[in-house]
Protein backbone atom coordinates (compact mmCIF):
# COMPACT_ATOMS: atom_id res chain seq x y z
CA UNK A 1 0.00 0.00 0.00
CA UNK A 2 1.60 2.82 -1.08
CA UNK A 3 1.87 6.53 0.32
CA UNK A 4 2.53 9.39 -1.99
CA UNK A 5 3.83 12.61 -0.18
CA UNK A 6 4.23 16.06 -1.52
CA UNK A 7 7.32 17.85 -1.24
CA UNK A 8 6.62 21.36 -3.07
CA UNK A 9 6.63 21.77 -6.95
CA UNK A 10 6.67 18.50 -8.80
CA UNK A 11 8.61 16.17 -5.97
CA UNK A 12 7.20 13.39 -4.77
CA UNK A 13 7.76 10.83 -2.67
CA UNK A 14 6.15 7.09 -3.45
CA UNK A 15 6.89 5.05 -0.57
CA UNK A 16 5.65 1.43 -0.20
CA UNK A 17 6.47 -2.14 1.04
CA UNK A 18 8.41 -3.17 -2.38
CA UNK A 19 10.21 0.28 -1.99
CA UNK A 20 10.94 3.26 -2.61
CA UNK A 21 11.39 6.86 -4.81
CA UNK A 22 11.44 10.54 -4.84
CA UNK A 23 10.35 12.31 -8.13
CA UNK A 24 11.95 15.25 -9.08
CA UNK A 25 13.63 16.19 -6.23
CA UNK A 26 14.18 20.26 -6.22
CA UNK A 27 14.81 20.85 -2.66
CA UNK A 28 17.44 23.38 -2.30
CA UNK A 29 15.85 26.59 -3.45
CA UNK A 30 12.28 25.75 -3.12
CA UNK A 31 9.68 28.08 -1.40
CA UNK A 32 7.82 25.15 -0.83
CA UNK A 33 9.95 22.35 -0.35
CA UNK A 34 9.53 20.84 3.85
CA UNK A 35 12.14 18.65 3.86
CA UNK A 36 16.01 19.56 3.15
CA UNK A 37 18.03 16.77 0.58
CA UNK A 38 19.90 15.08 3.26
CA UNK A 39 16.53 13.51 4.58
CA UNK A 40 15.88 11.80 1.67
CA UNK A 41 15.73 8.28 1.90
CA UNK A 42 15.04 6.10 -1.04
CA UNK A 43 15.41 3.57 -3.69
CA UNK A 44 15.61 5.38 -6.09
CA UNK A 45 15.61 9.04 -8.13
CA UNK A 46 13.58 9.45 -11.11
CA UNK A 47 14.60 12.60 -12.77
CA UNK A 48 12.19 13.90 -15.29
CA UNK A 49 14.03 16.31 -17.55
CA UNK A 50 16.99 18.24 -17.17
CA UNK A 51 15.92 22.35 -16.03
CA UNK A 52 16.74 23.36 -12.25
CA UNK A 53 13.48 23.01 -11.11
CA UNK A 54 13.48 18.92 -11.48
CA UNK A 55 16.89 17.83 -11.52
CA UNK A 56 17.40 20.17 -8.15
CA UNK A 57 19.18 18.17 -5.88
CA UNK A 58 19.82 15.28 -7.61
CA UNK A 59 23.57 15.05 -7.98
CA UNK A 60 23.88 16.03 -4.18
CA UNK A 61 21.74 13.08 -3.22
CA UNK A 62 22.83 10.63 -5.61
CA UNK A 63 26.69 11.56 -4.51
CA UNK A 64 26.19 11.98 -0.70
CA UNK A 65 23.90 8.60 -0.49
CA UNK A 66 25.09 6.40 -3.70
CA UNK A 67 21.14 6.41 -4.78
CA UNK A 68 20.54 4.81 -8.22
CA UNK A 69 19.74 7.78 -10.71
CA UNK A 70 16.84 7.09 -12.81
CA UNK A 71 16.60 9.21 -15.97
CA UNK A 72 15.75 9.54 -19.74
CA UNK A 73 19.28 7.99 -21.55
CA UNK A 74 21.13 11.60 -22.47
CA UNK A 75 20.35 13.21 -18.70
CA UNK A 76 21.24 9.82 -17.32
CA UNK A 77 24.62 9.93 -18.63
CA UNK A 78 24.71 13.48 -18.12
CA UNK A 79 24.44 12.59 -14.22
CA UNK A 80 26.94 9.90 -14.38
CA UNK A 81 29.56 12.32 -16.04
CA UNK A 82 28.64 15.07 -12.99
CA UNK A 83 29.80 12.41 -10.35
CA UNK A 84 26.32 10.00 -9.41
CA UNK A 85 27.61 6.68 -8.66
CA UNK A 86 24.50 4.19 -9.55
CA UNK A 87 22.88 5.35 -13.22
CA UNK A 88 20.14 3.62 -15.26
CA UNK A 89 19.07 5.28 -18.26
CA UNK A 90 15.71 4.52 -20.23
CA UNK A 91 13.63 6.10 -23.28
CA UNK A 92 10.52 6.86 -24.06
CA UNK A 93 8.06 4.01 -24.51
CA UNK A 94 10.68 1.30 -22.59
CA UNK A 95 9.87 0.23 -19.39
CA UNK A 96 11.69 -1.98 -17.13
CA UNK A 97 11.24 -3.57 -13.31
CA UNK A 98 13.35 -2.36 -10.94
CA UNK A 99 13.71 -4.24 -7.35
CA UNK A 100 11.09 -1.11 -6.03
CA UNK A 101 8.68 -1.16 -8.56
CA UNK A 102 7.89 -1.21 -12.35
CA UNK A 103 8.69 2.09 -14.15
CA UNK A 104 7.51 3.02 -17.50
CA UNK A 105 9.00 6.37 -19.33
CA UNK A 106 6.04 8.23 -21.21
CA UNK A 107 6.51 11.21 -23.30
CA UNK A 108 6.39 14.82 -21.98
CA UNK A 109 6.03 17.73 -24.27
CA UNK A 110 8.37 20.29 -22.62
CA UNK A 111 12.21 20.89 -23.20
CA UNK A 112 15.25 19.34 -21.13
CA UNK A 113 18.63 21.36 -21.96
CA UNK A 114 20.82 22.04 -18.59
CA UNK A 115 22.00 25.63 -18.47
CA UNK A 116 25.71 25.55 -16.95
CA UNK A 117 26.59 27.89 -14.07
CA UNK A 118 28.89 29.07 -16.98
CA UNK A 119 25.99 29.96 -19.56
CA UNK A 120 27.08 26.96 -21.47
CA UNK A 121 23.97 24.93 -22.17
CA UNK A 122 23.90 21.20 -22.37
CA UNK A 123 21.29 19.27 -23.93
CA UNK A 124 20.27 16.07 -22.08
CA UNK A 125 17.96 14.47 -24.39
CA UNK A 126 14.14 14.54 -24.84
CA UNK A 127 11.74 15.24 -21.17
CA UNK A 128 9.19 12.59 -20.01
CA UNK A 129 7.20 11.85 -17.59
CA UNK A 130 6.58 8.58 -15.33
CA UNK A 131 4.10 6.12 -15.21
CA UNK A 132 5.66 4.22 -11.53
CA UNK A 133 3.72 0.52 -9.99
CA UNK A 134 4.73 -0.11 -6.83
CA UNK A 135 2.82 -2.44 -4.77
CA UNK A 136 0.32 -2.80 -8.03
CA UNK A 137 -0.49 1.11 -7.23
CA UNK A 138 -0.11 2.92 -10.52
CA UNK A 139 0.62 6.49 -10.04
CA UNK A 140 1.72 9.09 -13.25
CA UNK A 141 3.55 11.76 -12.89
CA UNK A 142 3.21 13.59 -15.99
CA UNK A 143 6.81 16.17 -15.38
CA UNK A 144 6.43 19.27 -17.08
CA UNK A 145 4.40 19.19 -20.15
CA UNK A 146 1.75 20.92 -22.38
CA UNK A 147 -1.94 19.15 -23.08
CA UNK A 148 -0.93 16.20 -25.66
CA UNK A 149 -3.82 13.59 -26.86
CA UNK A 150 -1.63 10.70 -25.90
CA UNK A 151 -2.94 11.16 -22.37
CA UNK A 152 -6.06 10.08 -24.22
CA UNK A 153 -4.39 6.56 -25.18
CA UNK A 154 -3.11 6.21 -21.43
CA UNK A 155 -6.50 6.33 -20.05
CA UNK A 156 -7.53 3.83 -22.37
CA UNK A 157 -4.70 1.18 -21.72
CA UNK A 158 -3.85 1.76 -18.31
CA UNK A 159 -5.89 1.89 -14.82
CA UNK A 160 -3.93 4.90 -13.24
CA UNK A 161 -4.65 5.17 -9.97
CA UNK A 162 -3.34 8.59 -9.56
CA UNK A 163 -2.54 11.54 -11.68
CA UNK A 164 0.07 13.87 -10.80
CA UNK A 165 -0.33 16.81 -13.17
CA UNK A 166 1.04 20.58 -13.53
CA UNK A 167 -1.55 23.39 -13.77
CA UNK A 168 1.12 26.28 -13.11
CA UNK A 169 0.27 27.31 -16.21
CA UNK A 170 3.20 29.33 -18.52
CA UNK A 171 6.07 26.90 -18.85
CA UNK A 172 3.30 24.05 -18.59
CA UNK A 173 -0.42 23.03 -18.72
CA UNK A 174 -2.34 25.63 -17.12
CA UNK A 175 -5.56 24.66 -14.79
CA UNK A 176 -8.11 24.52 -17.91
CA UNK A 177 -5.99 22.28 -20.19
CA UNK A 178 -5.05 19.98 -17.05
CA UNK A 179 -8.89 19.79 -16.35
CA UNK A 180 -9.00 18.03 -19.78
CA UNK A 181 -5.57 16.23 -19.20
CA UNK A 182 -7.64 14.89 -16.32
CA UNK A 183 -10.69 13.72 -17.96
CA UNK A 184 -8.20 11.99 -20.75
CA UNK A 185 -6.33 10.32 -17.89
CA UNK A 186 -9.70 8.60 -16.33
CA UNK A 187 -7.23 8.20 -13.05
CA UNK A 188 -9.11 7.83 -9.51
CA UNK A 189 -7.43 10.65 -7.93
CA UNK A 190 -5.65 13.67 -9.59
CA UNK A 191 -3.36 15.86 -7.47
CA UNK A 192 -2.02 18.97 -8.73
CA UNK A 193 1.49 20.33 -8.85
CA UNK A 194 3.78 22.56 -10.29
CA UNK A 195 2.37 25.63 -8.98
CA UNK A 196 2.79 28.84 -6.35
CA UNK A 197 6.36 27.58 -6.40
CA UNK A 198 6.49 31.44 -7.07
CA UNK A 199 4.43 34.41 -8.50
CA UNK A 200 4.45 33.49 -12.28
CA UNK A 201 2.71 30.08 -11.42
CA UNK A 202 0.51 30.86 -8.94
CA UNK A 203 -3.29 29.19 -9.30
CA UNK A 204 -6.24 28.74 -7.14
CA UNK A 205 -6.20 25.00 -6.25
CA UNK A 206 -9.34 24.95 -4.96
CA UNK A 207 -11.10 25.58 -7.87
CA UNK A 208 -9.11 23.40 -10.30
CA UNK A 209 -10.36 20.89 -7.87
CA UNK A 210 -13.84 21.74 -8.32
CA UNK A 211 -13.92 22.08 -11.80
CA UNK A 212 -12.31 18.43 -12.05
CA UNK A 213 -14.64 16.63 -10.11
CA UNK A 214 -17.85 18.58 -11.91
CA UNK A 215 -16.41 17.62 -15.19
CA UNK A 216 -14.73 14.03 -14.76
CA UNK A 217 -14.38 11.01 -13.03
CA UNK A 218 -11.59 11.60 -10.96
CA UNK A 219 -11.92 12.79 -7.54
CA UNK A 220 -8.73 15.76 -6.65
CA UNK A 221 -6.85 15.92 -3.93
CA UNK A 222 -4.85 18.77 -2.75
CA UNK A 223 -1.67 18.22 -0.95
CA UNK A 224 0.36 20.35 0.66
CA UNK A 225 4.04 20.11 1.47
CA UNK A 226 4.57 17.25 3.57
CA UNK A 227 0.85 16.22 3.37
CA UNK A 228 0.72 12.51 1.92
CA UNK A 229 -2.02 10.35 -0.06
CA UNK A 230 -2.48 6.53 1.38
CA UNK A 231 -3.42 4.31 -1.74
NI1 LIG B 1 10.91 22.22 -17.02
MN1 LIG C 1 9.42 22.97 -14.26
Amino acid sequence: MPEITFHGHSCFVISGNEGSVIIAPFLTGNSMADIKPEDVSVDAILVTHGHGDHLGDTLEIAKKTGTLVVAPFELAIYCELKGAPKVHGMHIGGSHNFDFGWVKLVPANHGSAFIEDDGSIVYTGNPCGYLVKIDGKLIYHAGDTGLFGDMKLWGDLYNIDVALLPIGDNYVMGPEDAVVAAGFLKSKIVVPMHYDTFDLIKQDAEKFKKVVEEKTSSSCRILKPGESLNL
